[in-house]
């Protein structure tokens, strides 16, 4: 009984090949679209002071090079925004620029510096009404707590017990160059705070030039020498008011 009858038949499959080759096609379709996929959120990147082994300092961040500035920060014109003189505070100084600035402290605890070897000696911006009309207004803004409304040392901050600040009507600052006026401004000096972040060079020049109108507005002599430079001379134009016997109430002050 070898040859029965017997009849292979073939099963009826679970699955049609159609719907296994539609399976695979959205099985690879998936793995390839997941594979593939980067947002931009998580693209491969450093993080700024992250370790980075592939530059020698092994830091990601990478240093600016020399001289980079940032557009629009180009302040190639020193005398207006430094109001310092082209050559001053080089290492080959000229003998101008190595004189050393004399410093002493007046009876208020008050910086006082009579050569300004590095200022320039005159307003870089044409004084106008405009300018000065801008000056007052920023003097009003920025300068008249402190000192006054005339520059006599006398706002009402100071009033309330503030340290005074210097007149402007003294032969010193009156010869002082308008550079050293804006340097002050820009960087502050002694007890002072600096108005460099706050005011744009622009409007230093203008309050400047609103100071040199008070000094002439102030002097009973009205012959003054507004751009004179006052190195050498100056010391014996500083008023003998600054007595070591005068009360000091200031001395916790920081002079620079
Ligand atoms: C909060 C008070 C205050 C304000 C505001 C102020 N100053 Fe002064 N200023 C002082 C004091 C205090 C001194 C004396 C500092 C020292 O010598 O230690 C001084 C000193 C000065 C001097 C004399 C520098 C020297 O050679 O002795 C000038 C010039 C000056 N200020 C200009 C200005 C101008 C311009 C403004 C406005 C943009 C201004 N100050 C705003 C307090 C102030």
């Amino acid at each position: 009984m070898l040859t029965s009858n017997f009849k292979v038949q073939n099963p009826k499959p679970l699955i049609s090949n159609r719907a296994i080759f539609c399976l695979l096609l959205l099985a690879a379709y998936s793995l390839l679209s997941l594979g593939c996929r980067y947002d931009m959120q998580d693209q491969p990147r450093y993080k700024a002071f992250k370790k980075n082994d592939f530059f020698a300092d092994n830091k990601a961040m990478r240093e600016l090079p020399e001289g980079t500035v940032a557009r629009g920060y180009l302040r190639e014109n020193k005398a207006f925004y430094q109001g310092k003189k082209e050559n001053a505070g080089s290492n080959n100084a000229t003998a101008a620029t190595a004189a050393v600035a004399a410093t002493t402290t007046d009876a208020s605890g008050n910086t006082v510096v009579t050569s300004f070897p590095d200022a320039i000696e005159k307003n870089p911006v044409p004084v106008t009404q405009e300018l000065l009309d801008r000056g007052e207004q920023r003097y009003k803004v920025f300068c008249i707590v402190c000192h006054g409304p005339v520059g006599s040392g006398d706002g009402m901050v100071v009033r309330r017990g503030y340290p005074k600040p210097p007149t402007y009507h003294d032969d010193r600052l009156r010869g002082a160059p308008d550079g050293h006026f804006f340097d002050v401004i820009t960087n502050g000096w002694g007890k002072m705070n600096s108005y460099g972040s706050q005011i744009p060079a622009a409007d230093r020049w203008a309050i400047v030039a609103y100071i040199r109108a008070l000094q002439i507005s102030q002097n009973p002599n009205g012959n003054v020498q507004m751009t004179q430079n006052n190195a050498g001379n100056a010391v014996n134009q500083t008023t003998p008011s600054n007595s070591a016997t005068t009360q000091n109430q200031n001395t916790g002050g920081q002079n620079r």
